[in-house]
């Protein structure tokens, strides 16, 4: 059975201080979302992917991505989760199904094939889903406003979730949905299903699928698509 993506590629991305969103930055002779979007279209399970787009984006139609891509497009929204939101509507009138969904940044060009493989096997009969993570690595400490240290965070089970987010279409748009109307702020596709009370599960995936956010994560993502076999 096929599952679907759907990649927010709406954000400004401000932190990177470019001339352009960071998902439209050049990395390795393309721009970044091209290698997200191909990675995932190349994979044999995905059956097509939904990318969610500012309004007028002028950089998406200069892409030329090649035209038997199975790419539809909608609008994104002010923040990532509406973005999402759109992306699964438009999805819904898509197919009468209730696929798996794949949601992943725009802007984490290194997803490896191995790890969807380890999200599809783990997460297939899971009656939630889940999403992609790492156990964190460093030391981490709670701050106060004046840099003052106020404690050392036990980080037993803590993890960094990452992308893809893989939930059923109908679930997670409602999901979203709910956490809207109740003015939470979900910053990933998880945290709208455990405002639900459901119980997402964590997939172990490699330390490379990193989001570009910064401008050193460019060098960073070159190295890591060079250094990649799967
Ligand atoms: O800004 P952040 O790093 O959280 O963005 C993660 C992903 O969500 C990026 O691919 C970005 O383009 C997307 N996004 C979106 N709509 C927004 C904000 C972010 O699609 N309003």
């Amino acid at each position: 059975n096929k599952v679907w993506a759907v990649v927010p590629a709406a954000g400004i991305g401000s932190r990177m201080q470019a001339d352009r969103p960071k998902q439209y930055l050049i990395l390795n002779n393309q721009p970044v979302i091209v290698h997200s979007l191909q990675r995932l279209i190349s994979h044999p399970l995905i059956e097509g992917v939904v990318v969610a787009l500012s309004a007028n984006d002028p950089y998406w139609p200069s892409l030329n991505l090649p035209s038997h891509w199975p790419i539809h497009t909608t609008l994104g929204g002010e923040h990532r989760a509406d973005s999402v939101s759109n992306a699964l509507e438009f999805l819904k009138n898509l197919t009468q199904r209730d696929p798996w969904v794949l949601v992943h940044d725009a802007a984490r060009p290194c997803i490896r094939h191995s790890d969807i493989d380890s999200m599809l096997q783990q997460l297939s009969d899971d009656p939630v889903g889940g999403i992609l993570g790492v156990p964190l690595s460093e030391t981490i400490k709670r701050v106060n406003a004046d840099n003052t240290i106020e404690a050392t965070v036990d980080r037993t089970g803590l993890w960094r979730a990452s992308t893809p987010q893989m939930f059923r279409l109908r679930g997670l748009a409602e999901a979203l949905t709910q956490a809207k109307q109740c003015n939470i702020n979900v910053t990933d596709e998880a945290s709208a299903m455990e405002f639900m009370g459901l119980v997402p599960k964590m997939v172990a995936g490699h330390a490379d699928n990193i989001k570009i956010t910064l401008p050193q994560d460019l060098a960073l993502a070159a190295l890591f698509l060079q250094q990649q076999n799967n």
